[in-house]
């Protein structure tokens, strides 16, 4: 299945990294406190942080033990995520007051950084199908000072239409051999599968957004079937793709026989041994015309 991405450039050191050990990322909240007092905080506990190109976000260099057993952890001061997770936060460009749909949220990692870039000033809705990931992520939200209307629904039944300037749809994907072991047995049929979601979603976006509303499709896969093959439908249903000058590699403009829209450069691919360590991520800003 691996031999399917032989188009990730530098391919070889790409394969190296999948047996290595995972670099740990850290996101300060500055919700319960200012960026500078904690990291001097869990420097003093002998931890060793390296800041990232990515505001709020640190590689731990060395842990004299687990952060989950940090009083700093425990009371929000700081959150585990990887920085590609933050990327299509950055790329929705939250303000305060705008109204913000995130289609499917939990467990709360890109909502989290959404009010922590508007100072919890954006009204923000995070839509979560499943009851038990809900539930943990109004216990993440409470840790981490994020205001949120918490929605446990299918994002495909909410009643909204043209509500929203902005939508974050970080779509349920068939994951990528960086973070999970058992990728190499997934299928082709698996990736069809969750596009057929991804394509319902996509469209059901599309039916929320105001004209002229932003949307922001991300996946943590490398898979084209889930990524530029969901945009390319998405293009079918009137959206564009805005040139937003985002951090990372041009999507694909062609896969095996087929070619994509050159637009389809100004969406960005992810890759661990060329954007430091961070995880396997697709992200694209679309826009409803008016
Ligand atoms: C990739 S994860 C989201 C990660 C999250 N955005 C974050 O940054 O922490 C996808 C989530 O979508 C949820 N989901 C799947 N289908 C959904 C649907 N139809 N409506 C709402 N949520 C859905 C899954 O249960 C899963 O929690």
């Amino acid at each position: 299945m691996l031999d399917r991405y032989k188009f990730i450039p530098k391919y070889n050191d790409f394969l190296r990294l999948l047996n290595q050990k995972r670099p740990l990322f850290i996101r300060v909240n500055t919700l319960r406190g200012d960026e500078e007092f904690i990291v001097k905080m869990l420097e003093n506990r002998g931890f060793e942080l390296e800041s990232t190109p990515l505001k709020y976000f640190y590689k731990i260099k060395k842990a004299p033990f687990h952060l989950q057993a940090l009083p700093e952890y425990i009371l929000g001061l700081i959150y585990i995520q990887n920085p590609s997770s933050a990327l299509p936060v950055f790329a929705l460009s939250p303000r305060k007051k705008d109204i913000i749909l995130d289609m499917a949220a939990a467990p709360g990692g890109k909502s989290s950084l959404i009010q922590q870039l508007t100072n919890n000033q954006s009204i923000l809705y995070s839509v979560e199908k499943d009851p038990f990931r809900a539930k943990k992520m109004r216990f993440i939200f409470d840790r981490l000072n994020v205001r949120a209307v918490i929605i446990n629904e299918d994002a495909l039944k909410l009643p909204f239409k043209e509500e929203f300037k902005k939508i974050l749809l970080d779509a349920p994907c068939s994951a990528n051999p960086y973070i999970d072991k058992t990728f190499i047995s997934k299928t082709i049929e698996d990736f069809i599968n969750r596009q057929t979601i991804q394509k319902q979603l996509i469209k059901k976006a599309y039916e929320m957004l105001k004209p002229n509303g932003i949307l922001v499709y991300s996946t943590c896969t490398l898979e084209p079937l889930e990524n530029e093959f969901v945009i390319e439908y998405a293009l079918s249903l009137g959206f564009k793709i805005v040139n937003a000058n985002l951090f990372g590699e041009p999507a694909l403009t062609s896969f095996e026989n087929h070619e994509f829209p050159k637009e389809m450069q100004y969406c960005k691919r992810i890759y661990p041994h060329i954007h430091y360590g961070f995880e396997p991520f697709f992200y694209c800003v679309l826009k409803k015309p008016k």
